[in-house]
């Protein structure tokens, strides 16, 4: 049997149905903060990830899928959404044409080859949104505060958020050379890995899951005590604007995220939720002042982050978030040879007015149809026999109620409408409720 690779996933329909309402979700809070969509390639020039994720990064150097394709072109997965947005970015000269900062956000799927775990996969999907083209500090506190938005409209309410600064250019060379200088005596304590990062980008190595609850990363100096001026005073307006929104957050003094293209403003979003384990880390991210830079682009200061959505479903699951469970308005029953040419119209025409219609496609047993139709969680079965064909009629049978009414098919559309207002009251939100909404 041929199956799936180790470390991606089939999403079954139950399973999709908790998705859509989680994509959903973005849409509408994206559009609160006037995020617009972006859809870029799932694969890019290798090259694009070198130099804009970094060399450096365990991504770029064990994670990426990279091939050469029959024109022999490096090509490589996207890792990651950022340097692809970027690279469409320069490419398009959106940057001349729309007020910046331009304000994107995208979902899709992601590949690293990673070692599978429940939440960390080989291809998972990120929801991710950039901000491009300002440097000022009240945009990083905006793309907090979307996120933390964000979960707490998917019912997330116990998060934390962890922030830090890493500071400009002149803060990440101080601080560079002040980790090389505390940690080279003390090498032979630090995994494989890390004596290398020493040498080639010593901030890897708080970064790194080895060497994690290494007693020495604990005493390290800190990018916090680096910082130039001028990125203390931007790092502090961040923090203050937090506070003004009332976003609640912890500065993190150890963060200092796994890619090679941050500056100054870091953050995560970690779920406070039992069971998450390894995995709670919901959301990564930061501002990016020289990517555009690094990949041949303007100056375009930036600021974004990225979402697992397969952590966010696993958390949800956790605190029994429940989707509201697929239905479908009506399930059309045909008793018959003769009437079934009248009953795909009639299931034609409900759809074109909205109803969302089913029927049996095999020759069943009117039980059988019935129990068929169940497993689709109708509000409606719709029986059509040779009778009803003849009295252009159809009986309507209310699930909830179990009432049972021979209706006209010229007045069903209009019956079948009725019954579902009545079943869902109107919010009182449009303009013509009291008449026809
Ligand atoms: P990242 O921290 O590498 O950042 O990934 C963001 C999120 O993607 C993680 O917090 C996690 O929820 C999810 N994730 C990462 N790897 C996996 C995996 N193997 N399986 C399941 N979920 C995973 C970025 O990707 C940056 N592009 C974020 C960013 C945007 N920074 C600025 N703009």
């Amino acid at each position: 049997m041929i199956t799936k690779i180790k470390g991606t996933q089939d999403i079954m329909p139950e399973e999709c149905v908790k998705w859509q309402e989680v994509e959903q979700i973005i849409r509408q809070v994206s559009r609160l903060y006037n995020f617009s969509e972006i859809r870029t390639p799932i694969f890019e020039a290798t090259e694009i990830y070198h130099r804009g994720t970094g060399e450096g990064t365990d991504i770029v150097k064990k994670e990426t899928y990279d091939f050469l394709d029959r024109g022999e072109r490096q090509i490589t997965l996207r890792p990651e959404g950022t340097p692809g947005i970027v690279r469409s970015i320069i490419e398009n000269k959106l940057y001349t044409t729309s007020p910046l900062p331009l304000k994107l956000f995208y979902v899709g799927p992601m590949f690293r080859y990673e070692r599978p775990q429940k939440g960390r996969q080989r291809q998972f999907h990120q929801f991710g949104a950039e901000a491009i083209g300002s440097a000022d500090p009240m945009l990083d506190a905006e793309m907090i505060a979307y996120a933390a938005t964000f979960l707490a409209a998917l019912g997330l309410h116990s998060v934390l958020v962890k922030v830090n600064s890493i500071g400009d250019r002149d803060s990440q060379v101080a601080y560079a050379k002040a980790l090389k200088d505390f940690l080279y005596p003390e090498k032979e304590h630090l995994c494989p890995d890390c004596q290398r990062r020493l040498d080639s980008n010593p901030m890897r190595v708080l970064d790194c899951k080895v060497d994690i609850d290494n007693p020495l990363l604990k005493n390290a100096p800190k990018p916090l005590d680096f910082l130039s001026e001028a990125a203390q005073a931007h790092f502090n307006s961040v923090l203050d604007y937090l506070k003004a929104m009332g976003v609640a957050h912890k500065v993190e003094p150890n963060l200092v995220r796994g890619l090679d293209y941050y500056t100054h403003t870091v953050f995560e979003l970690e779920a406070d939720i039992p069971g998450m384990g390894a995995q709670s880390t919901l959301c990564g991210g930061g501002r990016y002042d020289r990517l555009s830079e690094t990949l041949d682009g303007p100056n375009l200061p930036s600021v974004g982050f990225a979402f697992g959505l397969e952590r966010l479903l696993i958390a949800r699951d956790k605190i029994n978030i429940e989707t509201q469970a697929a239905f479908i308005h009506a399930f059309l029953i045909v008793l018959g040879e003769k009437p079934k040419a009248r009953a795909m119209a009639i299931a034609r025409s409900l759809r074109h007015g909205g109803i969302v219609t089913d029927m049996d496609f095999q020759d069943r047993s009117l039980k059988g149809k019935f129990k068929q139709g169940e497993r689709l969680n109708p509000y409606f079965y719709l029986i059509f026999g040779e009778d009803e064909l003849n009295e252009e009629s159809i009986m309507v049978k209310q699930v909830k109620t179990g009432t049972q009414e021979k209706v006209s098919l010229d007045q069903l559309y209009r019956y079948l409408v009725d019954c579902l207002r009545a079943e869902t009251p109107c919010s009182g939100h449009c303009e013509n409720c009291e008449s026809d909404c």
